[in-house]
């Protein structure tokens, strides 16, 4: 692992490229909270966080809700991209501005120029909460990358291989991270640990997580 900005300090962002097709962009997103926080809520007034069940009956711990032409929905009858909300069955709200250009800038920064995301799941954890190993592949088309900002307490995230049997990295991904990885990474397995419990200046006991996609 390498550091790109040679001196970075601890205030500033900077980026480290994990492998050939991930970069972990630390604290990208912070300068951007305010207004990442502020289209969260407006979002969850028209869509609001649920826990979905599982295809095996299980109830996923995180809470998740969606913004985008395309959001990821599971249940008992599998996982899934759905064009709307099958809690309201209205379309899902809109992608914000200001998620679209942290995304297609982290994504153009790690080396994916003209990324246009047209999913956004949205996960909030609460302390215990966790995301077992699993690939991002419901989505269309693995050309694009995948990018996840991270919002509020830290978490370990598990970023693995290609096959499930290899022994995933733990990183410690903070508030305001951003990892972005596609091309040959595109279909890793990652997860992320129980949150641990703590109190965030912004979020209070909670992770905030958004996983930028093109699924369709
Ligand atoms: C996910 O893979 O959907 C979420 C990962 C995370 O919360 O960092
Ligand atoms: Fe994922």
């Amino acid at each position: 692992m390498t550091a790109d900005l040679f001196g970075a300090q601890d205030d500033q962002p900077w980026a480290e490229h994990l492998s050939a097709g991930t970069v972990w962009h630390h604290g990208l997103a912070v300068k951007h909270e305010v207004q990442l926080m502020t289209a969260i809520a407006d979002i969850e007034r028209q869509a609001g966080f649920r826990h979905m069940v599982t295809p095996g009956g299980f109830r996923m711990s995180a809470a998740m809700t969606n913004c985008g032409q395309f959001g990821w929905v599971t249940d008992q009858g599998g996982y899934r991209y759905a064009e709307s909300d099958p809690q309201t069955g209205k379309v899902w709200p809109d992608i914000p501005e200001c998620f679209l250009t942290l995304a297609s800038a982290a994504a153009a920064q790690s080396g994916y120029p003209g990324f246009q995301p047209d999913a956004c799941l949205i996960n909030r954890y609460e302390v215990g909460s966790r995301m077992s190993l699993h690939q991002d592949k419901n989505e269309q088309d693995f050309s694009a990358p995948i990018v996840s900002v991270s919002l509020g307490l830290p978490v370990q995230f598990q970023f693995g291989g290609l096959t499930r049997k290899e022994r995933p990295a733990r990183l410690t991904l903070e508030h305001g991270d951003v990892i972005v990885w596609g091309g040959p990474d595109r279909l890793r397995y990652h997860g992320v640990g129980a949150l641990k419990s703590g109190e965030h200046r912004l979020l209070g006991a909670c992770r905030i997580n958004l996983t930028f996609r093109k699924a369709g």
